[in-house]
């Protein structure tokens, strides 16, 4: 069964839709409505949304979500729907309402298209605004009821697979290192990063491959479930930060800053002994590298993410994407200033100082 039929058992009289036109293409949309429909459930679309949501998005979405009257929301597609509709939600409930009674939150259904974000399992949501991108971190948004249907991913273009599988293990990577790694993230980050090993380049060579769709559609959510609890680190703090300055897509730019980012978390030109060097090992050791010490697990996780990147063609670095040398000069300062307010930063293994981050961005230019 398509599990995007669990809509029929929804309980609400009208549902406000969140996504992008391409969604709407694709057919997705008028399957939601039509089995929303079957609920009883009337539909109200906002199809808006483009990659990166910014603030003028949320606030048009949310006027038309407060003037649907939903008691359903549903957002259908990447990340950047799902976390359109959490800014939606986040917002409204902090206007005054316009019958002057208290917010009524909706039921909130999120239906992933990418895999991805992790974001239809996360109580972030990522808004570009003029100052680059912002985090809200917030419980209250996230979604109620998460449905994964392979269905729906399985006209992903080869290019968003690539840089959305490798947010996956971003995510799982930076969970695991996090300050607030538990016994449960810890499980959930292990099996992820497996299953991408495992999945991801088979899936890029074949995105038809409805096995490989399935496993890193898996492996998207579990990362998703250790993050929301664990926390990011400093991978995302600089990705969020380049990729609002040059418009990279969000699994791109944490791409192209992960190995640095784990070589400086590690400390591989200094002790590699610490807290990051013995996480990298054990996920080394999990996937069968070498990993006598801390050192030298560390350094064949890199190689092995390395090997990984250079199998789905993603860039060295950002030199090759063709971002200008002064441009990315020129936006240095403000870009290590976002990272380190970022809500990310906090829970790195590491506390980074600016001049951290400033070689961190060098290094991988
Ligand atoms: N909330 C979180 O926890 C979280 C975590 C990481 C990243 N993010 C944010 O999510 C956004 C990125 O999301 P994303 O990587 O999923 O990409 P996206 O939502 O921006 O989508 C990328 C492109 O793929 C297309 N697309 C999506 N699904 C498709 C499908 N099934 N078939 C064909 N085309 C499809 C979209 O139309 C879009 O053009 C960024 O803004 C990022 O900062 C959020
Ligand atoms: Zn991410």
């Amino acid at each position: 069964m398509q599990s995007i039929r669990l809509l029929e058992e929804v309980t609400g009289t009208r549902a406000f839709i969140v996504s992008d036109s391409i969604m709407d293409q694709l057919g997705y949309l008028k399957t939601a409505v039509d089995h929303l429909a079957k609920a009883g459930i009337s539909s109200v679309s906002f199809t808006e949304v483009r990659p990166d949501p910014d603030v003028k998005l949320i606030a048009d979405g949310m006027k038309a979500f407060m003037e649907s009257g939903a008691d359903v929301l549903v957002a259908i597609g990447g990340g950047s729907s799902i976390d359109a509709a959490k800014g939606i939600l986040y917002f409204a409930s902090k206007m005054n309402q316009p019958d002057g009674k208290e917010f009524k939150r909706p039921l909130f259904i999120a239906i992933p298209s990418t895999s991805g974000t992790g974001s239809e399992v996360t109580n972030f949501s990522v808004i570009t605004s003029e100052d680059g991108k912002v985090c809200i971190v917030d419980e209250f948004i996230t979604p109620d009821i998460a449905i994964l249907d392979s269905t729906c991913i399985q006209h992903v273009p080869q290019r968003v697979v690539v840089d959305t599988g490798i947010d996956v293990l971003v995510h799982a990577i930076e969970a695991y290192v996090s300050t607030m790694a538990t016994d449960f993230t810890d499980a959930l980050a292990e099996k992820a990063i497996k299953l991408i090993f495992e999945n991801l380049e088979i899936l890029h060579r074949d995105v038809k491959n409805a096995t490989a769709r399935d496993r890193v559609q898996n492996a998207s959510c579990m990362a998703g479930m250790a993050f929301t609890n664990a926390n990011l680190g400093i991978t995302h703090s600089l990705a969020h930060a380049l990729g609002g300055t040059f418009h990279i897509p969000h699994g791109r730019s944490n791409a192209l800053m992960l190995s640095a980012v784990m070589e400086y978390n590690a400390d591989l030109r200094g002790s590699a002994n610490g807290y990051a060097a013995e996480r990298y090992a054990k996920l080394a050791d999990l996937l069968k590298l070498p990993a006598r010490t801390a050192r030298e697990g560390t350094v064949h996780l890199i190689r092995e993410v390395n090997r990984l990147k250079k199998a789905l063609k993603i860039e060295d670095n950002l030199r090759s994407l063709g971002i200008d040398q002064s441009e990315f000069e020129n936006a240095l300062a403000n870009m290590t200033d976002a990272a380190i307010a970022d809500r990310c930063t906090p829970t790195n293994p590491r506390q980074p100082s600016g001049e951290d981050l400033v070689r961190i961005y060098q290094q991988c230019y």
